[in-house]
């Protein structure tokens, strides 16, 4: 196959048992469940253990608080460089040389890891400097309120539950940037931690995981116009993109939009009612320009409305998006180490004939 296919759209590179999203039924199965089914039932640990081992329990066990140093309150950049050095300082086998297993223990131990990381430097980008007290942590019941605890020390009910809807809404989806990322580090026989090490580089665009840092400030500036319709008219007249909107795989509704959706309403999100006429104006005005192309709300502008529930600030959006991709990362990692395939696709080569470097400038 010598077809060249820009940002690969369409094409199938692995077979996975982990997630499917359904493009035209507008819904999303983790092994098969569908993601209504979960949210409000089961809590984020133990959709993570549905992905990672078919299994509610054990699921994602709770987190040794960090306690390395090496943070700087950005917590993107936290995540990258702080998940891969505690790898190395724990000294993680490659995957290569370790059973299914085994591997599957790192994971465990290398998210749940993350997920403190992440808590930790947020704290420290709120300017609190103060050593996290293990027994405040210790009394969230659940991965979100512990999480909430680390973070802030305290941790509202309200959200809690817009935490861990959240996470659990956005913890897999197939072969995204991201994932994408994960499977090709660990398909060299890297550790674990190094695998979703380099997925959270993926996620610092806006592209992918990285939108609703910017729908919270085109809430505000929509709100401030006090007309939506020609706030949104006038975005599309400058070819700029909605943030939130479209997705590569979905053409009908976005599931976990949906939810997410359903979930800021009974929260009372601060920011619904803005949002709501937002939406519709974006999708009517997506509709005009290009009647023949479906471009609907997906999961990332209902996110940020959700996460602003819980007071998280849109420069964090990534970070809590990567604490819920530990999920469908590390399910990906172990399909990708059974698989036990180097990810190498080719390139066509495009650039100038054959000269010599004398005829160069
Ligand atoms: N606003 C305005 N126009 C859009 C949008 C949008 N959000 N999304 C796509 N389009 C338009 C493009 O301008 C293009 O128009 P053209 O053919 O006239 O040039 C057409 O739709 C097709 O665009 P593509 O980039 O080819 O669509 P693709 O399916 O590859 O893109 C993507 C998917 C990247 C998510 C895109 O819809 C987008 O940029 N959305 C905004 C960012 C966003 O919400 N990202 C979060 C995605 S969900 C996630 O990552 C978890």
């Amino acid at each position: 196959m010598n077809d060249f296919k820009p940002g690969l759209e369409g094409v199938v590179a692995f077979e996975t048992e982990i997630a499917e999203p359904d493009r035209d039924g507008g819904s999303l199965r983790y092994r098969g469940v569908d993601i209504e089914e979960l949210v409000g039932v089961y809590r984020f640990e133990q959709v993570w253990g549905l992905l990672v081992d078919e299994s509610f329990e054990p699921g994602l066990p709770a987190a040794a608080a960090y306690q390395g140093g090496g943070l700087t309150g950005n917590t993107p950049a936290d995540l990258q460089s702080v998940t891969a050095r505690v790898g190395a300082e724990w000294g993680l086998k490659k995957l290569i040389d370790i059973t299914d297993d085994e591997a599957r223990e790192d994971l465990r131990r290398a998210s749940a890891q993350f997920i403190s990381i992440a808590a930790q430097s947020a704290r420290l980008a709120d300017g609190n400097t103060d050593q996290v007290d293990p027994a405040v942590v210790s009394q969230g019941k659940t991965t979100a309120e512990r999480f909430l605890l680390e973070w802030r020390g305290e941790a509202d009910p309200k959200h809690v539950q817009a935490l861990d809807t959240y996470w659990i809404c956005t913890c897999e989806h197939g072969l995204n940037a991201s994932t994408f990322v994960a499977r090709i580090t660990a398909s060299t026989g890297s550790d674990c931690a190094a695998a979703l090490s380099s997925a959270v580089g993926a996620l610092s665009g806006p592209l992918h995981g990285g939108a609703p840092a910017r729908v919270l400030p085109m809430l505000d500036a929509a709100a401030e116009s006090g007309d939506p319709e020609s706030y949104v008219e006038s975005l599309i007249e400058k070819g700029e993109r909605l943030m939130g909107f479209g997705h590569r795989v979905y053409r009908a509704e976005d599931p976990r939009a949906r939810l997410l959706k359903g979930t800021a309403k009974e929260l009372g999100a601060p920011r619904y009612d803005v949002a709501y006429k937002l939406e519709q104006a974006a999708l009517a005005a997506l509709r005009k320009k290009s009647p023949d192309r479906p471009l609907e709300t997906n999961v990332e502008f209902w996110s940020a409305v959700v996460l602003d529930v819980a007071d998280v600030p849109p420069q964090l959006a990534p970070a809590m998006f990567a604490c819920s991709r530990t999920a469908g990362w590390s399910a990906h990692i172990l399909e990708q180490k059974k698989l036990n395939r180097l990810v190498r696709p080719s390139a066509k080569y495009v650039g100038p004939g054959t000269r010599s470097a004398s005829s160069i400038g």
